[in-house]
């Protein structure tokens, strides 16, 4: 009753920002983004009669508190599932940081559901992992899928209709992701605090749902062209107003650092210059860029040189879930 599996984090490029229902996961629009090769979770989780109570190790460290209780409250949902009563030995291996903004919860949830599933004897289709993933970290539930994913919203309240679906595979576009680190350390506001805050007290919330059906037709057809500038002009705007959002929140507060609105000012010269580079911005200070492989040395070489950036990790787009 034991097994190992490895997920990759994605980056939105129409963000998941807002919950209307809390407890089970089910977001206010539907969301899009692709899946990075080089930010990833490994998960091992072994079933044990034997145990009183679950275990979880993160970074070889044995974890309590807040975490612990996410990880266990997601064991809960995949015993009940399983119909077995049996705690569990959960290890992890981040290979991305923790709670920083690089969308740890993506890879650790979905590397968690897949190896829990798979560890308790359920045979899942990715659909049914995507649905079950969702209530562990919403954005995870699209790590199941390589490449370009979409989280659809569903209609239904018991969430049976809220999961992610393919949109194009790794192999389908060699676009590029940058991820410049400015800094690794835990976030102030997690992503769940956030965004419940935004919902419940910022003006700017509704235009933003307003806003997103038209930005989701436009960046598909994108992907689906291959059109680097289209989909880096909506990737790029719609980061910027899920960011405005939380300027209005009550109390405002922003995921970025000074060195953030630098590298954002970077990208933008740059695209002056002719080089075709855009941004993006999880829930934390780190950028996100997008460029295509021709323009690789140069925009490394660009964002390297910056006051403030400590590292830069370049990802092409990454696989879906898979059993080690
Ligand atoms: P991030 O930008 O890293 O996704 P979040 O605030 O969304 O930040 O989520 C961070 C939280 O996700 C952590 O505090 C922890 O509860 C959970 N998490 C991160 N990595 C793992 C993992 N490998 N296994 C289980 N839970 C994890
Ligand atoms: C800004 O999926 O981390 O990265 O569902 O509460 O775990 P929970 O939040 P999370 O939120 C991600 C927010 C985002 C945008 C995105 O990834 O779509
Ligand atoms: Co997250």
């Amino acid at each position: 009753m034991k097994a190992t599996a490895k997920a990759h984090t994605n980056i939105a490029l129409i963000k998941y920002w807002g919950k209307r229902n809390e407890s089970i996961i089910l977001p206010t629009n539907n969301s899009l983004s692709l899946t990075l090769d080089g930010f990833y979770t490994t998960t091992t989780v072994a079933f044990d009669d034997s145990l009183s109570e679950d275990r979880f190790k993160l970074d070889n460290q044995l974890i309590a508190g807040d975490q612990y209780n996410r990880v266990t409250a997601f064991l809960e949902l995949i015993r009940k599932m399983a119909g077995k009563h049996i705690y569990a030995d959960v290890e992890s291996v981040n290979d991305v940081p923790t709670a920083a903004g690089f969308a740890s919860s993506a890879s650790g949830f979905a590397a968690l559901a897949a190896a829990g599933t798979k560890a308790i004897g359920l045979n899942l289709t990715n659909q049914e992992l995507s649905q079950l993933t969702r209530q562990g970290s919403g954005s995870a539930c699209r790590s199941i899928y390589g490449g370009f994913a979409e989280w659809e919203m569903g209609t239904k309240e018991d969430g049976s209709d809220s999961y992610a679906v393919p949109i194009a595979p790794a192999d389908h576009w060699d676009i590029r992701v940058a991820a410049v680190v400015l800094s690794s350390t835990k976030k102030k506001v997690s992503s769940r605090t956030g965004m419940k805050r935004t919902v419940e007290t910022s003006p700017f919330f509704q235009g933003w749902i307003d806003s997103i059906p038209n930005d989701l037709t436009q960046i598909k057809h994108g992907i689906q062209d291959r059109d680097f500038q289209k989909v880096g002009e909506i990737a790029e705007a719609n980061c910027l107003k899920m960011h405005a959002t939380t300027l209005g929140a009550n109390p405002p507060f922003t995921y970025w650092h000074d060195t953030t609105l630098a590298v954002m000012q970077t990208i933008q010269e740059m695209r002056a210059q002719g080089i075709p580079a855009y941004f993006t911005i999880d829930a934390g200070p780190n950028v996100k860029v997008l460029y295509l492989p021709e323009h690789e040395k140069n925009v490394e070489q660009t964002l390297i040189n910056l006051p403030g950036v400590s590292d830069i990790r370049l990802s092409k787009p990454g696989q879906g879930v898979t059993y080690l």
